[in-house]
């Protein structure tokens, strides 16, 4: 879904004078807000409190992972709420902080998604069952 935003994001912010164009928008970005907040909720608060990090792992490792984790959701969140907030901002400076915001998460974004691709593959090669608890 997140590939989608990013292959169909707008150009510039005129194109936001087609109702059609900013109404499927506004509809992607609810759905994409809603889907990520849903499991951003669910992994924070409905899964085991124990990590599923061995014992043995190192604090800073933790804590990295903890941030790349939360921080994917966090920027998801803030592309759709900066963009909801680019369609409904009433005044055109006011539009060009959120435009700027939105360009700013957007590019930080596949930096995170790649940390977090960096850390599968590390606990694939380790065999420690860490990718098996991300499917639950
Ligand atoms: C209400 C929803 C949204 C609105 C109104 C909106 C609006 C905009 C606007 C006006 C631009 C052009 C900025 C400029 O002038 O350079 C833009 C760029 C972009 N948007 Fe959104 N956006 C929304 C949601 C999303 C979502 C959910 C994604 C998902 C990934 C996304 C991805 C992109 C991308 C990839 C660009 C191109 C950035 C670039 O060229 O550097 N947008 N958006």
């Amino acid at each position: 879904m997140l590939g989608y935003g990013y292959l169909t994001g707008l150009e510039d912010v005129d194109q936001l004078q087609d109702l059609a164009l900013l109404q499927r928008e506004v509809l992607f970005a609810t759905v994409l807000g809603g889907v990520f907040a849903i499991r951003w909720f669910g992994v924070t608060y409905l899964q085991s409190r124990s990590s599923a990090l061995p014992t043995e792992t190192p604090q800073w490792q933790r804590t990295a992972a903890k941030l790349v984790k939360h921080g994917m959701y966090i920027s998801v969140l803030g592309i759709v709420l900066s963009g909801l907030a680019i369609a409904y901002s009433p005044y055109a400076s006011l539009q060009s902080v959120f435009v700027f915001l939105h360009e700013l998460i957007l590019g930080v974004t596949p930096f995170l998604i790649g940390a977090h691709i960096m850390g599968v593959v590390f606990h694939m090669v380790k065999r420690d069952g860490v990718v098996r608890s991300m499917w639950r």
